[in-house]
């Protein structure tokens, strides 16, 4: 099972560009371009957040129109610069699934059960899953004990060391941990929020933020770094479930020199003639 994770879209009208500066819709145009050219190409396409750039209808219709074009179902959950009752709006498949006012939905057609969380808070950039995204996560860790499980939301529960972003990162980390390691079978833990890929453990097991397809936040490790972002190569990143490992790769959205060969038509490792 190949999952492509795609995050912090940060669509915005048509006309307008995020920040003033960057055009989010052109950036997701290629990252599903580049989905659509993978071969074997993803069983699903999951969104973990920040679709939007301000949360308006206009945005939310502009990312559907982009994902139009993906023929495997697209999952998403909001992230800060969305809300739940703006994307359950958008997405009356996803309000059906979530069958609440927060997006929490458990996703049960693949090998890998994917648990995917909302994590926004009305009006805050931090995130928090709150006693309705806890109770959620245990019940369905609970009835699907016997299935291994990918855990998904927008904003990390662990430290990054890019300080601005630490600041609004998950509040009710401890007690997602608590949960996390009452049930071994989750093979992982995905996120956004950081716009860059980063990779540690949480509650002993992998835990992943994805890279973006547009701006990412810049790599600053001083304490008291500002909030700036840079234009980085664009990626996203792909979760190979191989039956037994979660195994996750970065995906640079766009053409490299390549592909070369190693060896030549007799085998032989190719050496240049010195
Ligand atoms: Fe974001």
């Amino acid at each position: 099972m190949l999952i492509a994770q795609l995050t912090d879209t940060h669509i915005r009208p048509e006309g307008a560009l995020a920040y003033g500066r960057v055009d989010t819709a052109r950036h997701m145009e290629a990252a599903v371009s580049h989905i659509l050219a993978l071969d074997p190409r993803p069983d699903v396409v999951v969104v973990t957040g920040d679709l939007t750039d301000l949360d308006l209808p206009q945005e939310y219709a502009r990312f559907r129109a982009l994902a139009a074009r993906l023929p495997m179902p697209v999952l998403p959950i909001p992230g800060n610069h969305d809300s739940s009752a703006g994307l359950l709006a958008a997405f009356p498949e996803v309000a059906a699934r979530a069958g609440g006012p927060r997006a929490h939905q458990v996703v049960d057609a693949f090998d890998l059960s994917l648990v995917m969380l909302d994590s926004s808070v009305p009006g805050a950039a931090h995130g928090a899953l709150g006693a309705d995204g806890l109770a959620f996560l245990e019940a369905a860790l609970e009835r699907g004990r016997d299935r291994p499980a990918l855990v998904l939301l927008h904003h990390p529960p662990f430290t990054t060391g890019i300080a601005h972003m630490d600041a609004q990162n998950l509040r009710d980390g401890a007690a997602l941990e608590a949960i996390l390691r009452r049930h071994p079978q989750v093979v992982g833990l995905a996120c956004g929020h950081v716009h860059r890929a980063i990779t540690t453990t949480f509650a002993g097991i992998a835990a992943t933020i994805a890279p973006a397809p547009a701006h990412v936040v810049s790599l600053d490790l001083s304490p008291d770094g500002p909030a700036t972002f840079h234009m980085e190569p664009p990626a996203l990143a792909l979760h190979l479930w191989t039956g037994d490992r979660l195994v996750s790769h970065v995906s640079q959205i766009a053409a490299y020199p390549g592909p070369f060969p190693f060896f030549d038509e007799a085998g032989r490792a190719i050496v240049s003639a010195a």
